[in-house]
């Protein structure tokens, strides 16, 4: 009777512990885009580790906005989620990795043959000390202007392979004589109306230049910032009237149903789009941003392995499924972003995915800021609350003084 008493005992703890197999995935992704492509890659893990529950805590918030502070309380609180969302360079640099949150990942990408299927300069933006602590599922595309084509059309406009900053002035102007939104926005979270600055800014000065703001040769008063802030502040003053009450994905909805015409956004909304229906060059069309032909604004999205990680084995089997070039491509569709792997079926994306594949591979790459990779937390937080501002009070000088100083309070800007 005793030995069976234990055995039993045995026997529920062995299936105690089987059920209490977990991993906790953390990200901001719970647009229907985001929140599909996410899917994809769990179901991709639970299809193989059935047994193990999958904990998606997804924070609601574009941009990791709402998730990052909650995440920072985690971590320093040493409540770390197996694996979390972040942008390369500074943020996983400065925010992750050498607080010591992150373990390295070194191994995962030696015996999965990563060195050869990531490109060497993406591992350098993820790595310390020769350490990669990412793995890296996708490569977005900040510089694009989506447009509405049946509303161009109805105006008998039409759009050819670039836009120059004039012509969208122009097109503005006769949308709006005809009572017709020119811009789309929703900024419910400043960094989307970030987004259109920062795309301005590297359209008006170009990449070089941009490149020099992140490391201290080029300062945020120069002339020709200053007219970026000029060209920024005439594009606001042709958005939708609600925009301030709108999220990202409700800003491309709009765009969808025609109540605006032209949208500045990450490549994020190109998920939405195919999710609402909308077909790629018959119902909308993109361009660069104007004078970004060229260079690709790169936002990548990763997942680390937390230090201490409170379920290793499942968080180092999801991070290899991540990896994976299946994987890749079927997340990559639906999120609208091309793979981080150099080895993906180039055929299995549409036009739009093909044009930013080329984009990337042919362009000039500069990082963003507004995502957290160009400069430190505390000058992307400075740059928000400065927008918040200024999109109120269209203070350029203030706003510019704000920037100055801020990057230098950073400690790069000069
Ligand atoms: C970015 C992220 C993208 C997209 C966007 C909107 O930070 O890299 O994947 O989700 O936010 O939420």
């Amino acid at each position: 009777m005793r030995i069976f008493l234990i055995a039993f005992i045995l026997l529920f703890s062995a299936c105690q512990s089987e059920t209490n197999k977990q991993i906790e995935v953390f990200s901001w992704w719970t647009s229907g885009s985001e929140a599909a492509a996410l899917e994809s890659v769990i179901n991709a893990y639970q299809s193989r580790y059935p047994d193990v529950e999958v904990i998606n805590a997804s924070i609601a918030g574009g941009g990791g906005s709402a998730a990052r502070p909650v995440l920072q309380t985690r971590l320093i609180g040493g409540n770390p989620p197996d694996t979390w969302q972040t942008h390369h360079g500074a943020e996983l640099m400065g925010q992750y990795i050498n607080p010591g949150f992150t373990s390295s990942l070194k191994d995962l990408y030696e015996s999965e043959g990563w060195y050869d299927l990531f490109s060497p300069s993406l591992i350098d933006m993820i790595s310390k000390d020769g350490h990669p602590h990412l793995v890296v599922l996708n490569l977005h595309r900040s510089n694009t202007l989506w447009f509405n084509k049946h509303v161009l059309s109805e105006h008998q406009i039409s759009i050819g392979e670039s836009l120059s900053i004039e012509e969208l002035f122009q097109i503005a102007e006769q949308l709006e004589n005809a009572e017709v939104t020119p811009m789309c926005m929703g900024d419910s979270g400043i960094w989307a109306t970030g987004i259109m600055f920062e795309n301005t800014l590297l359209g008006t000065i170009g990449a070089d230049r941009y490149k020099g703001l992140w490391n201290g040769t080029t300062t945020f008063n120069d002339p020709d910032v200053m007219e970026a802030i000029r060209v920024y502040s005439q594009l606001l003053d042709y958005l939708n009237d609600d925009h301030a009450a709108l999220s990202w994905d409700q800003g491309a909805d709009k765009l969808v149903q025609g109540k605006c015409t032209f949208y500045s956004m990450g490549d994020w909304a190109y998920g939405e789009f195919i999710r609402d229906g909308f077909k790629e060059n018959i119902d909308f069309g993109w361009v660069a941003h104007p004078g970004t032909d060229g260079i690709h604004l790169m936002v990548t999205d990763g997942f680390t392995l937390a230090h201490n990680a409170p379920h290793r084995q499942e968080t180092m089997d999801m991070l290899q499924i991540m990896g994976e070039r299946e994987v890749q491509e079927d997340f990559n569709l639906l999120k609208g972003s091309i793979c981080a792997r150099n080895d993906c079926d180039r055929s299995r994306f549409g036009p739009y995915l093909q044009w930013a594949i080329d984009q990337y591979e042919y362009g000039v790459s500069v990082p963003t800021v507004i995502h957290g990779s160009a400069a430190p937390a505390d000058f992307q937080q400075a740059l928000n609350d400065a927008l918040t501002d200024f999109v109120v009070r269209r203070d350029k000088d203030v706003f510019a003084e704000t920037l100055v100083r801020e990057a230098r309070a950073s400690g790069f800007g000069p």
